[in-house]
């Protein structure tokens, strides 16, 4: 039966990748790249880097599957993205079926963790639910940009015995949630940290995060929330597109 790794690549830095990775790299006959567009050139440039670096036989093959085009700014968020994931599985279960025989092993290089914020699993289970390609898949974990996060600015996440709460920019352009006091936020193309009103909570703000690009910016959010904006725009007209993440902490007494 064709066998599928999903396999977690970290965050961008060549090396921020475990020796469970490498082992499974070394196992695959063919790697699918999901082509999201110029935009995103950089990070398959950057996932088959890793291939040439860690798998020690040149009889691989990278198979580019182009990502079907989704509206980042739907008023329906649930069901735009429900039918994206349909597509994009009729898509995969095309190139699995076609790129990959019987008793190959095919893998999906997940940037940072495929537990977060990442739709590769969900779409996986779409294919097994739709019956027409059999495989069998395993995960290998890998480290998630909020762990570079952390060790970039030498933080612990929460406050001790304290939550965290993880949520996104869509999330936090509705207010600080009122769970946690540590917030971390990903997937916030807008700055949503701009329109958080509060003299008590500080930011720990990362950029291209174990690239060679890698930005850091720390203090009170009311001080450096501006510099912040200003140094996104800047990223993104340079590069092109920026991912960043970060920390919102809320200071007591
Ligand atoms: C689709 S999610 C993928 C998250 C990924 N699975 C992980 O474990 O980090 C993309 C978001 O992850 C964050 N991200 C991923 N890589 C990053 C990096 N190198 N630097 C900063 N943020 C990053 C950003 O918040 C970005 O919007």
């Amino acid at each position: 039966m064709r066998k599928v790794l999903v396999v977690g690549i970290g965050p961008g830095h060549p090396e921020q990748i475990t020796m469970q990775a490498v082992n499974a790299l070394n196992r695959v006959d063919v790697f699918f790249v999901l082509d999201k567009g110029r935009e995103k050139d950089d990070l398959v440039r950057l996932r088959k880097d890793i291939c040439r670096r860690y798998v020690r036989n040149d009889s691989f093959r990278i198979v580019a599957v182009s990502d079907p085009p989704r509206d980042r700014t739907p008023e329906d968020y649930g069901p735009v993205v429900e039918a994206w994931h349909e597509e994009r599985a009729a898509l995969l279960e095309r190139g699995l079926t076609e790129e990959l025989t019987e008793d190959q092993c095919g893998a999906f290089l997940v940037w940072g963790d495929p537990s977060l914020y990442d739709s590769t699993l969900r779409v996986l289970e779409r294919l097994l639910a739709r019956g027409k390609v059999a495989f069998e898949y395993e995960v290998i974990p890998g480290v998630t940009s909020v762990q570079a996060l952390a060790a970039a600015h030498r933080i612990v996440l929460n406050g001790i015995g304290e939550p965290v709460h993880v949520t996104t920019g869509r999330r936090l352009a509705q207010g600080f949630p009122p769970c946690a006091d540590s917030v971390v936020v990903m997937l916030d193309g807008g700055g949503a940290f701009a329109n958080i009103d509060d003299s008590a909570i500080d930011i720990y703000w990362g950029a291209y995060l174990g690239t060679e690009a890698e930005i850091l910016v720390a203090g009170r959010l009311q001080d450096v929330a501006g510099s912040i904006e200003e140094i996104r725009r800047d990223a993104r007209r340079r590069n092109g597109w920026i991912m960043d993440t970060y920390l919102l902490r809320r200071r007591r007494s």
